[in-house]
């Protein structure tokens, strides 16, 4: 009989490798990569006798009956999140750190699917029923016909969820279910998968959503979420400071609906309350004009939102000027200072250079670009930019400024939001703007002479 091949696994990324390294190839991280353990299952049956599966016509599907409707929770930060609603038979993961509030926000939402009529299991592999009871009565949420399970062993939760038929199941923490025909430990990458995989295609098989919640891990010993990213339909992550109380729930994923779409909470003494207005909130903060403080107006999935961004530029007592970001990609602002050196002759050399999105948030879109150079050039110049302007555009590594996309949706976030005036590329569609000031640039070097006089 041939020797069993050992493989390894990325706890982080979940990337396959047939030797251990101390550096996992796909990711970069340290000390994550495992040796996979065998599934105990017995060789696999003789290819002949095996059961055939069936094909369908595609037309054929289209004179059933319409698929079942998706159901909304009530929640209205969920369900634009999820694409208008949970989808039948849909897989979704949870991520997000420890203690951010996952549990919290899936205990809410299944008591609002269960109010909803929605047949809804929750089942915890970290509390007992009673404690989860307690968090809902916290919640308000006591009088909702959620049924609740404190089960960590996989073979008992499917055959409970094949008994009770429920139209939603969430399992909390896919990282403390337990397979037992799998030898490795709770949380390893091999229990992780096979949990993930038995309860993805029970969704698929039986026609029951399911939502796995999945902690995001520091070390290497247990596997984090996104080793089973690519088994479920959505991924959705759940965001924000520890010392902040706004929280961002992202799709990263998703074969349903939009990705990149947000949901925005507040955690309160009660739970999570829906933040229906995010930019009032984010902007909430901001005090009188200041250097190197400046609102750029994004767009997140469908929806407009602005942020600040602040900047601070100081002379370095390092022999390396540091560079630090908080929010926003590390490598887009090298590219940013790069730009504004050799197209602007603006240096940054020997200056250290700290950028922060206020409230917690993080922007992920090109357009900030322009929000990010001005905020810079701001602190560098101890220039406050004009009163009540927002600012948005993407930088080419040419130094021009290239149209962004749904122009007219961040014009009208600005102006509800009490902003006169704006600072946009040129191009793009023809825009109105009424009661809005908007002044268009073509290149960084034309807003840095307009605007700083430089
Ligand atoms: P939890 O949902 O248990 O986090 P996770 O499941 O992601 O690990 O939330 C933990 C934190 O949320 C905890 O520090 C307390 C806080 N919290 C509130 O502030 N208000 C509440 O009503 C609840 C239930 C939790
Ligand atoms: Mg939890």
């Amino acid at each position: 009989m041939a020797k069993p091949v050992k493989t390894f696994s990325c706890t982080a990324c979940g990337a396959s490798f047939n030797k251990w390294s101390g550096r996992c190839d796909g990711c970069g991280e340290w000390n994550t990569i495992q040796e996979d353990a065998g599934i105990s299952a017995g060789p696999p049956s003789k290819s002949l006798g095996a059961k055939r599966g069936s094909t369908m016509v595609l037309t054929d599907l289209s004179t059933e009956e319409s698929p079942p409707p998706r159901s909304q929770s009530g929640i209205e930060e969920l369900d634009r999140v999820l694409g208008g609603g949970l989808v039948p038979a849909s897989a979704i993961l949870v991520g997000g750190d420890p203690g951010i509030g996952k549990s919290t926000l899936l205990l809410q939402a299944a008591a609002h699917f269960a109010k909803q009529g929605l047949k809804t299991i929750y089942v915890s592999g970290e509390e007992a029923s009673a404690q989860v009871r307690m968090r809902a009565q916290r919640l308000g949420l006591a009088d909702a016909p959620v049924q609740l399970a404190s089960e960590t062993n996989l073979r008992d939760i499917l055959t409970t969820l094949e008994a009770e038929r429920p139209q939603l199941a969430i399992i909390d923490s896919i990282q403390t279910m337990w397979a037992d025909n799998v030898e490795s430990a709770p949380g390893s990458v091999s229990q992780v998968r096979a949990a993930a995989h038995e309860l993805t295609s029970f969704a698929k098989r039986r026609g029951v959503s399911v939502i796995l919640v999945g902690h995001v891990t520091k070390e290497g010993q247990i596997a984090g979420p996104r080793v089973v990213e690519h088994m479920v339909d959505t991924v959705l992550y759940f965001e924000g400071e520890r010392g902040h109380q706004f929280r961002i729930l992202r799709s990263v994923k998703n074969r349903f609906g939009p990705a990149d779409e947000i949901g925005v909470f507040e955690m309160t003494g009660s739970g999570l309350a829906e933040v229906t207005n995010p930019s009032a909130l984010f902007l909430s903060e901001r005090g009188e004009p200041a250097a190197g403080s400046v609102v750029f107006a994004g767009i997140e999935g469908t929806r407009p939102v602005l942020v600040e961004f602040q900047a601070l530029v100081a002379p370095s007592p390092h022999s390396q000027a540091r560079r630090t970001v908080v929010g926003w990609d590390g490598g887009r602002l090298a590219m940013i200072l790069a730009v504004l050196e050799a197209r602007c002759g603006i240096p940054f050399a020997g200056l250290d250079v700290y950028l922060n999105v206020a409230g917690g948030m993080k922007v992920t879109e090109p357009a900030a670009d322009l929000a990010v150079a001005a905020a810079l050039l701001s602190a560098r110049e101890d220039a406050a930019l004009p009163a009540e302007t927002v600012v948005f555009g993407e930088i080419s590594l040419s130094g021009a400024l290239r149209p962004a996309t749904q122009t007219e949706n961040r014009l009208k976030e600005a102006q509800k939001l009490g902003f006169t005036s704006a600072i946009a590329p040129q191009g793009g569609k023809a825009i109105a703007a009424d009661g809005m000031t908007l002044n268009t640039m073509g290149d960084l070097t034309g807003f840095v002479g307009e605007i700083f006089g430089a």
